[in-house]
């Protein structure tokens, strides 16, 4: 009791540290590259991406790779349980059942579109190292012949996502994990795993993690220069960075940008210059951060596949968009698809409405900047970057809005107002200014209807 109170309490004061580490612009270092400035700003623009958390371990519905990890013990439930040995092997025997066969990239990339998603990040290879894409590095991937799937047309994975969510616009983000579960030049066998480090000394075998430098420079080359044009690279796994744990970094990143011109790279948590957007997870800052962030956050609650997950409202997604964006944010929303290759159909459903209220209502999202006083209790606001507009989302908490005859907004958001409107309805509004509020006032009509999720007005100025 004692002991998890401890354990509980130290967690507690490290997420504090990280949470501070994160949001402090001290850390943040600009680039310099003026193509990754481009690119950054262009990113920024997109506002909305699609996550991807997909593997063998999805066939189980277990959490992608932490299973494995002897951190995460404790949390295994299901076969094998008793043995931590025997558990691992059969997880990574999951590569030879494996096998998506109703995998349709196209199918995602047009449900991801129709929501009004820009860019798209694919799980290449997560912590337990199984590969979604053909690595020449290793056979533990999904294009081995020991792999079911490899027969198929389609089994570089990673190659068809990317393809298929560029026809239709999108841009392209790698996650790739730095640790790596399989590989023996991380977890030696050797030694036991104890957990989710490398299981050796660095600095005692140097030669040992020189080879795992190499292996992982050689994934990522593949990854730059095998599978079209990559905008980012989303390195996950923080832990893995200097001064134990050093993958040199400004090596691996000059050979990604000489491949990939002005690519944008994630170093997540580790900040300095190779952490060009920083990576709130599960959570959205309070405020607006002075430099780009974006905040990933699970649909369901795992970020793998799990059978009979519980999926957030659309309400309260369009929601969490509404409140990233108004600071400054992205957001990447993630969904898992299944072991059969597909996500679940509320997946779809979900995505569908969110999609019918960003066609009504994503002109005050994307391309949009943060506008003070950024919030006034449940109303939000963003500017256009390009144009003279100012957008007031007003947030309702559920699926439907039913405005009341006047709305209030403070009088500091726009000088010279010359027309105000509900995004979706005919009619031009009227106003009036009065001290400190701008007063916008509903007509009869458009109040007895009620609006989905959340009533957007627009302010030209
Ligand atoms: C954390 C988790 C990892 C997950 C990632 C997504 O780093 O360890 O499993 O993929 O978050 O943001």
């Amino acid at each position: 009791m004692i002991k998890n109170f401890k354990y509980t309490f130290i967690a507690f004061l490290l997420q504090m540290v990280i949470a501070h580490a994160q949001n402090d612009p001290g850390k943040y270092t600009a680039p310099k590259d003026t193509m990754v400035i481009k690119k950054l700003s262009e990113w920024q623009d997109q506002k909305f991406g699609l996550f991807m958390h997909w593997g063998t371990y999805s066939q189980w519905g277990a959490d992608a790779s932490w299973t494995i990890c002897p951190d995460d013990w404790v949390k295994r439930t299901g076969p094998y349980s008793n043995n931590y040995f025997e558990y691992k092997q059969a997880y990574e025997n999951l590569q030879a059942s494996f096998n998506p066969v109703a995998f349709n990239p196209a199918k995602w990339a047009k449900a991801a579109k129709e929501t009004g998603m820009r860019y798209v990040v694919f799980t290449t290879k997560h912590h337990d190292g199984f590969c979604m894409f053909d690595t020449k590095q290793t056979d533990y991937k999904i294009t081995s012949p020991k792999t079911a799937f490899s027969a198929n047309p389609k089994s570089n994975i990673t190659k068809e996502i990317f393809d298929a969510f560029r026809k239709e616009g999108f841009m392209t983000g790698a996650y790739f994990s730095k640790p790596d579960w399989h590989s023996e030049n991380y977890w030696w066998p050797y030694f036991p795993p104890k957990d989710h480090n490398v299981n050796y000394s660095p600095s005692t075998y140097p030669e040992r993690w020189r080879q795992f430098q190499d292996y992982t420079y050689n994934q990522v080359e593949e990854l730059m220069t095998g599978y079209g044009k990559v905008d980012i690279l989303w390195l996950d796994g923080g832990w893995v960075r200097p001064p134990a744990q050093d993958l040199n970094m400004p090596r691996m990143a000059t050979m990604a940008r000489t491949h990939q011109p002005g690519l944008i790279i994630v170093d997540r948590t580790v900040s300095g210059e190779f952490e060009n957007y920083t990576t709130p997870e599960q959570e959205v800052p309070e405020k607006p951060l002075p430099y780009p962030w974006e905040t990933c956050m699970t649909m369901g609650t795992t970020w793998s596949y799990s059978p009979h997950d519980t999926y957030k409202p659309v309400w309260q997604l369009v929601e969490l968009l509404v409140k990233i964006v108004s600071r400054g944010g992205n957001f990447l929303l993630n969904v898992g698809p299944d072991g059969h290759g597909d996500w679940d159909p509320i997946v779809y459903d979900r995505l569908k409405e969110i999609g019918e209220w960003m066609k009504i209502n994503g002109e005050g999202i994307y391309a949009s900047q943060p506008v003070v006083p950024y919030s006034v209790d449940n109303i939000y606001f963003t500017q256009s970057k390009k144009e003279r507009k100012i957008y007031a989302f007003w947030l309702a908490g559920k699926e439907t809005v039913l405005l009341s005859e006047n709305i209030q907004l403070p009088a500091t958001l726009a000088p010279a107002i010359k027309q105000i409107s509900l995004l979706g309805a005919r009619q031009k509004l009227k106003w009036t200014v009065t001290g400190d509020h701008i007063i916008i006032h509903i007509p009869a009509a458009l109040r007895q209807n009620a609006l989905k999720q959340s009533a957007v007005f627009r302010i030209e100025y």
